[in-house]
């Protein structure tokens, strides 16, 4: 797949698949393309050549909200939670795509179960959350659609190096109930030694794939990302 913005492609030529039950990185530095890959697989910004599949059906410049309600959530960079909104308002938001009030309710349940966290701040404004606690606000608004994947870009974005492993195990607690995973991340190390697989992505190209374990093994990777 090619993609970008206003005609000027960022992302050149990029393949790369997810197998369901995976976790699954896309990893690279600063302005690589991470984001924008998502933003095109999730139909925020189309492609301009290439095609995206999800379960064997093409999803290629269908609309963000066609693309939600086939079973993709995307939990976008930085925490875009309503501050002023309770917990779980800020939930139920996430759940716009799905009509039926029972599923709804169940649903919320599982995030809740998912999250013990959430269900106990569920009246407070979402303001009054931690940094890593809003970060899995917006992943539990995220499974609110009730999807089969979760993109979720760069979840340990701005928190504090202890509560950066600490929101990573959330993608796995996630991936243990039943939603594939893939994530962004600029913490390569950290998204090396949780993902199954990953893609190394270098100013919108793939330089290296391969298991998490081999990557971070990689000589090279060693020497370009993780300064050893
Ligand atoms: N809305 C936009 N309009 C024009 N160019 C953009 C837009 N968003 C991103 N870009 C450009 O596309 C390139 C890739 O950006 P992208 O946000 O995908 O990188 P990233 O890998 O997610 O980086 P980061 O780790 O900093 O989030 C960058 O050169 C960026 O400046
Ligand atoms: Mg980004």
């Amino acid at each position: 797949m090619r993609t970008g913005y206003d005609g000027v492609a960022v992302v050149f030529g990029v393949d790369f698949h997810v197998g369901q039950g995976e976790i699954v990185a896309i990893v690279g530095s600063n302005g690589a393309g991470k984001s924008t890959i998502l933003r095109a697989v999730s139909g925020l910004i189309t492609p301009m050549a290439g095609s995206i599949e999800f379960m064997g059906r093409s999803i290629t410049g269908m609309r963000a909200h066609e693309v939600t309600a086939l079973g993709i959530a995307h939990v976008p960079e930085g925490r875009r939670v309503f501050s002023k909104m309770s917990v779980e308002d800020n939930l139920l938001l996430g759940a716009h795509v799905v009509s039926d009030k029972g599923k709804i309710a169940d649903t919320l349940r599982r995030v809740y179960d998912t999250f013990p966290i959430l269900y106990s701040r569920r009246s407070q404004k979402a303001e009054t959350l931690s940094g890593g606690e809003q970060q899995m606000l917006a992943v539990g608004r995220g499974l609110m659609s009730d999807p089969k994947l979760i993109m979720v870009d760069e979840i340990s974005l701005g928190l504090m190096p202890i509560m950066v492993d600490k929101v990573l195990q959330v993608l796995k607690q996630v991936r243990d109930s039943g939603v594939t995973v893939l994530m962004v991340e600029q913490k390569i190390e950290k998204a090396l030694a949780m993902a199954d697989r990953a893609y190394v992505l270098q100013t919108g190209r793939i330089a290296m794939s391969g298991t998490g374990r081999e990557l971070a093994e990689d000589p090279e990777i060693r020497k370009a990302y993780l300064g050893l």
